[in-house]
C-alpha cells in the first residue's frame, strides 16, 4: 500500500509517497520552504501544493511539530501561535480534498523506527529524541506509544528548557562545535535517563547523521543509536499513521 507522507518542520515542509510494505520512499522527496509566518492558512496552502505536486488523491499523513490531540494542535513552540486550538487535520482535509491525519512529528519518526528501523522488535522502554529546530521526543513501552510526550520542554538543573539549551538551532545560532554541543546534549540525555530510564535512546533529525562527531561526549547507561531512517522518518511515520487510521492497523491486507 502507498500513502502520501508529509513532514512539517520549522524550515521545510517535505513530502513523498511511501511504500508501507517496505517502509521506503516510492517517489522523490519534494520540499517546499515553510511559509513565514507559519500560520494555519499558509501551512495548509503549502500542504495542498505538495498534494497537487504528487497529484495525490488518497489519505495523507502529516507529522506536525506540536502536541496533537485527536487532530487538534495543543502547543506551538516553533510555529505560529495561532495554531493552538486549530483542528489541523480538518483544516488540511478541507484544503486538500484528501483525508488528512495529523500526529506529532517526533511520534511519527518513532512509529517509523519501531516498525522498520533501529527500534524494530525492541522491547522495554525506547525513547526517541529528534534534534532539529526543537527537541522532539517519542516514548514507547514494549512497542506501545505514549503520544505527545513533549520532553524537549523539560527544565534542566541549569534552569534552562532542554530545547533552548541543546537543539540543533541553538548549536547553529551559538556556533557551538560538535564537541561543545555534544556535552550539552549529554546533559539533556542524562536528565531523560534520570527521569525515564529508557533501555534504548534513538536519535533522529539532522544531527543524528553526525553522531560520530559527538558520541564520545554521551555518557548514559542506555544504548544510544542514530535512527535508521534519519531525515525520512517523519514522512514515513506520517504515512504509517494515516494508513492505520484510514484502513485499520493491518496494512498488509489492503490494496494500494
Ligand atoms: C515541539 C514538539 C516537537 C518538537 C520537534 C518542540 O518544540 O513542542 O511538539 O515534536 O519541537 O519538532
Amino acid at each position: 500500500m502507498q500513502v502520501l507522507g508529509i513532514d512539517i518542520g520549522g524550515s521545510g515542509i517535505k513530502g513523498a509517497i511511501v511504500d508501507l510494505t517496505t517502509g521506503e520512499l516510492a517517489s522523490e522527496r519534494h520540499r517546499i520552504p515553510t511559509p513565514q509566518p507559519a500560520t494555519p492558512a499558509q501551512v495548509a496552502e503549502t500542504v495542498a501544493e505538495l498534494v497537487a505536486h504528487f497529484d495525490w488523491k488518497g489519505p495523507v499523513g502529516c507529522g506536525f511539530p506540536a502536541a496533537i490531540q485527536h487532530g487538534i494542535a495543543r502547543t506551538a513552540a516553533n510555529i505560529d501561535k495561532s495554531f493552538i486550538g486549530t483542528d489541523v487535520a480538518s483544516l488540511f482535509s478541507d484544503k486538500t480534498g484528501c483525508p488528512c491525519y495529523v500526529l506529532n512529528d517526533a511520534d511519527a519518526a518513532g512509529l517509523t523506527e519501531m516498525r522498520f528501523g533501529a527500534g524494530k522488535n525492541a522491547e522495554g522502554v525506547v525513547l526517541l529524541v529528534t534534534i532539529g529546530t526543537g527537541l522532539g521526543t517519542c516514548l514507547f513501552s514494549d512497542g506501545q506509544l505514549l503520544p505527545n510526550t513533549e520532553l524537549g520542554h523539560i527544565f534542566l538543573e541549569n534552569g534552562m528548557e532542554g530545547e533552548h539549551y541543546a537543539s540543533s538551532a541553538v548549536r547553529e545560532r551559538e556556533e557551538l562545535s560538535w564537541g561543545k554541543w555534544g556535552k550539552r546534549f549529554n546533559v539533556y540525555l542524562q536528565q531523560m535517563e534520570a527521569l525515564f530510564w529508557p533501555d534504548i535512546i534513538l536519535l533522529g533529525g539532522g544531527a543524528s547523521k553526525k553522531f560520530e562527531k559527538y558520541k564520545d561526549k554521551i555518557d548514559v547507561e542506555a544504548v544510544v543509536t542514530p535512527a535508521a531512517s534519519l531525515n525520512q522518518a517523519g514522512i514515513i511515520g506520517g504515512a504509517l499513521f494515516a494508513a492505520e487510521q484510514h484502513h485499520g492497523p493491518d496494512l498488509t491486507d489492503h490494496p494500494a
